[in-house]
């Protein structure tokens, strides 16, 4: 990255020293999440959106973040890029981003290298997101805005890398540039938006939930878009989703997250067949396709808590099944409960045991 023009500056501090806690051995990680607290003041009070959630990302993998609507997935994906709303803030918290043998601090970084880290180096495609393209624009204009924005300014060179991803997320590329958006489908403007925000090459893309306005053959054709892209770009990818299907397509690892934290996480296989805290475990019920074995668990009782007034100790005993007064009292952190595999919970090996009993039934 130094060097580069438009180019993030090189740290005045190099950041000595990983937090590393679930990181699978030997991999090089791209972005690092450390103990990261964030909240929005409102009327009613402070909502806790996430809290201490810690997760390395590593370069080239992708990992899906599930959990019910409000477990503050949107929150955690916007404060990596530092793009809270105004209500909001990071409490506490780091946010590292390693190029080329530097580390960077996100949560430091100054408004013009704040600017050039979000679509260079990390780029989002936002929840609801396609209503965001400019309606009285055509896409090459916006294509080339964007890339204005980032002192990228060769119209032909812009224009050569628009057409190479429009082609690659498999739309008719010239077309595409000519159309406003209006005239594409809801898909097609998906597509288009995934291709922008690669269009300045960035380490990093955060999907938040990408398939949702879509109907289904056209979620199908997105999740073969987004395969083919990840093995041409091999670009890390955080995939934000409630629909656990997606998850298991396109992630390698699979973060579960409850009430703003991180309740388990773990390579996306051995999560989803062998979960291990109750959450996880009612999540993957509603999905019975996803491990048919699963089909005749119990459902999750009750409703997510208010992030402004959560229960005491852990957040999801009112709605557990194995909840004991020991629960009620205190919060478990995340502690390992298999290769690469972790989970916050008092009672994770009672699940392993009932499973491993229907298992063999
Ligand atoms: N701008 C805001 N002001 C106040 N509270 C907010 C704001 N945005 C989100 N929240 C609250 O923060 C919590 C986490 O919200 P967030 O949008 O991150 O969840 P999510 O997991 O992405 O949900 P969904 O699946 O519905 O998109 C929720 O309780 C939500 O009500
Ligand atoms: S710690 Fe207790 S309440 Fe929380 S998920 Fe585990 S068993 Fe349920
Ligand atoms: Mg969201």
């Amino acid at each position: 990255m130094e060097g580069h023009k438009g180019g993030l500056r090189p740290p005045n501090q190099v950041i000595k020293g990983g937090f590393a806690p679930l990181t699978p051995r030997g991999a090089d990680t791209t972005l690092s999440v450390q103990d990261l607290w964030v909240e929005y003041r409102t009327r009613r009070g402070t909502v806790k959106a996430v809290r201490g959630v810690s997760l390395d990302l590593c370069r080239g993998e992708a990992l899906a973040l599930i959990g019910e609507s409000g477990s503050g997935k949107t929150t955690l994906g916007l404060s990596l890029i530092r793009l809270i709303p105004r209500s909001a803030r990071i409490r506490a918290g780091r946010v590292i981003y390693r190029r080329d043998g530097q580390e960077y601090d996100v949560l430091s970084l100054g408004s013009e290298d704040l600017r050039q880290f979000r679509w260079k180096e990390c780029a989002m495609v936002f929840q609801s997101a396609l209503n965001a393209l400019n309606p009285v624009l055509k896409v090459w204009d916006q294509v080339y805005d964007t890339a204005s924005a980032h002192r990228q300014a060769y119209a032909h060179r812009t224009r050569q890398r628009a057409l190479d991803l429009l082609r690659l997320v498999q739309l008719d590329p010239e077309r595409v540039l000519r159309s406003y958006p209006h005239e594409l489908s809801g898909g097609m403007r998906q597509r288009v938006l995934l291709a922008m925000s690669l269009l300045l090459d960035p380490q990093v893309l955060i999907l938040d939930e990408p398939t949702t306005a879509l109907d289904v053959l056209t979620q199908r054709a997105i999740i073969d878009v987004l395969r083919r892209l990840r093995k041409e770009l091999e670009f890390s990818l955080i995939l934000i989703s409630h629909d656990l299907s997606l998850a298991a397509e396109l992630a390698d690892r699979v973060a579960t997250m409850y009430a703003g934290a991180i309740v388990e996480i773990g390579d996306v296989y051995e999560t989803f067949y062998r979960p291990r805290h109750p959450y996880t475990l009612g999540l993957l019920r509603a999905v019975p396709t996803v491990t048919g074995q699963m089909r005749d668990l119990a459902s999750i009782p009750g409703c997510p808590p208010d992030l402004v007034n959560m229960p005491s100790g852990c957040k999801f005993h009112p709605r557990c099944p194995y909840a004991d007064s020991r629960c009620q009292e205190e919060e478990l952190e995340l502690a390992q409960v298999g290769r690469g595999h972790a989970a916050a919970c008092f009672h994770w090996q009672q699940v392993q045991y009932e499973l491993e009993a229907r298992e063999g039934a």
